[in-house]
């Protein structure tokens, strides 16, 4: 079930605080969407004994239908992480800048121009270089060397970078001018708790699937940080509650908002329980939108406990307004206008409202 809405975690480098410029190669401007297989699948390639789980041409195929006749194309997931042009869809691959891909696959080390030619040539949009089998020299020289490679080629391709994810420090001025994109986190995994881990390292770090209740909480947390919306599942086999997350087009439309900017985390407070420390559970972020309203989502991660009334100000929403008017973007309902705040019941172990505040008055 998890597996279901398993999305990539990625940045994105135009959205990276601080107003770092990044790579202009008029690409990645809001997060990509699409489906890749890592996650789900692997590196299996044994389709004689398992053929429900491997990677097979089959597959790219079969999923670049599911993506077109189910609808999700027309939403936005335009990018297949192997060839689909045909159907429309754009294609993305993976590579890795060291000797060897992490799956001891050949990597692109000494012959990066000959890579980025290839990938040109076989018509790749998107392009994910990981960075396993390298050292920080290799980092250094490496992806910038790729980014101008693929950038000679002539071809936009979109170029994600694993870059920073092996780095204590990264440099990130450097590496936004080099990549569209990056991972800078952990691989993701499939768990809730894999999830939370990554929201909180956002959560704390600044200046998806089990329940329905996580899967929102994953798409709304998505599409409140701009992260890539690039599924790893099997769309033979999603459930329709599933599908209805990841093709809600009003979540969509937060996390492909042209303004462009990385929601953050606003508030936070603690829960505690008769026999356990208190523990900081509940978490409000907020993102700004190019209409001028903001997208709020109220997380309450607390699992030992009922539903809990979450409350945001219209200020720490950065609004400058004395009332809005609040719509939940799961339910797709407007549910009122508020006068200062707004006070919400939200389930425990990951539940989420996703709501939308837009002004009705100075
Ligand atoms: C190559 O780089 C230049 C300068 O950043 C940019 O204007 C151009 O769009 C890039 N071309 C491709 C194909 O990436
Ligand atoms: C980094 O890796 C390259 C390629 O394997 C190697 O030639 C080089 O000596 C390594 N440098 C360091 C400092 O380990
Ligand atoms: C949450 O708020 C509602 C409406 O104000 C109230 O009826 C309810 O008792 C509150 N629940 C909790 C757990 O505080």
């Amino acid at each position: 079930m998890m597996a279901a809405l398993v999305i990539q975690w990625l940045a994105l480098a135009s959205l990276l605080a601080g107003g770092a410029v990044s790579l202009d190669n008029g690409l990645a401007l809001t997060p990509p969407m699409g489906w890749m297989s890592w996650e789900r699948y692997r590196c299996n390639v044994d389709c004689t004994t398992d053929p429900y789980n491997c990677i097979s041409e089959e597959l790219y195929m079969e999923m670049a239908d599911r993506l077109v006749d189910q609808g999700y194309k027309d939403l936005g997931y335009e990018f297949v992480n192997i060839d689909v042009h045909s159907r429309g869809l754009k294609l993305g691959i993976y590579g890795d800048i060291g000797t060897m891909t992490c799956g001891g696959y050949p990597g692109s080390y000494g012959h990066i121009e000959t890579d980025a030619m290839t990938y040109a040539e076989w018509g790749v949009d998107m392009v994910k270089v990981d960075g396993c089998y390298a050292n920080e020299t290799v980092f250094a020289e490496g992806y910038p060397a790729m980014g101008k490679a693929l950038n000679a080629t002539g071809r936009p391709i979109v170029y994600s970078c694993s870059w920073p994810a092996y780095l204590k420090d990264p440099d990130y001025a450097t590496i936004s001018k080099t990549c569209n994109l990056w991972r800078n986190y952990d691989d993701i995994q499939d768990s809730w708790d894999s999830v939370l881990s990554i929201i909180l390292h956002y959560a704390e770090g600044q200046d998806v699937f089990g329940n329905l209740d996580q899967q929102m909480s994953q798409m709304a947390m998505w599409a409140i940080f701009a992260s890539p919306l690039l599924m790893s599942n099997d769309l033979w086999n999603i459930p329709e509650d599933s599908r209805e997350i990841l093709q809600n087009p009003e979540v969509i439309a937060v996390n492909q908002d042209k303004l462009g900017v990385q929601g953050k985390l606003v508030s936070s407070s603690t829960t505690s329980h008769p026999h356990s420390p208190k523990e900081t559970t509940l978490y409000v972020f907020a993102k700004p939108l190019s209409t001028g309203s903001v997208a709020v989502a109220l997380l309450n991660t607390d699992d030992q406990g009922t539903p809990r009334n979450m409350t945001v100000s219209l200020q720490e929403a950065g609004l400058k307004v004395t009332s809005a008017r609040v719509r939940d973007l799961f339910e797709l309902k407007d549910i009122g206008v508020f006068n200062s705040k707004v006070t919400l019941s939200v389930n425990p172990s990951g539940g989420v409202r996703l709501l939308l505040l837009t002004p009705v008055s100075p």
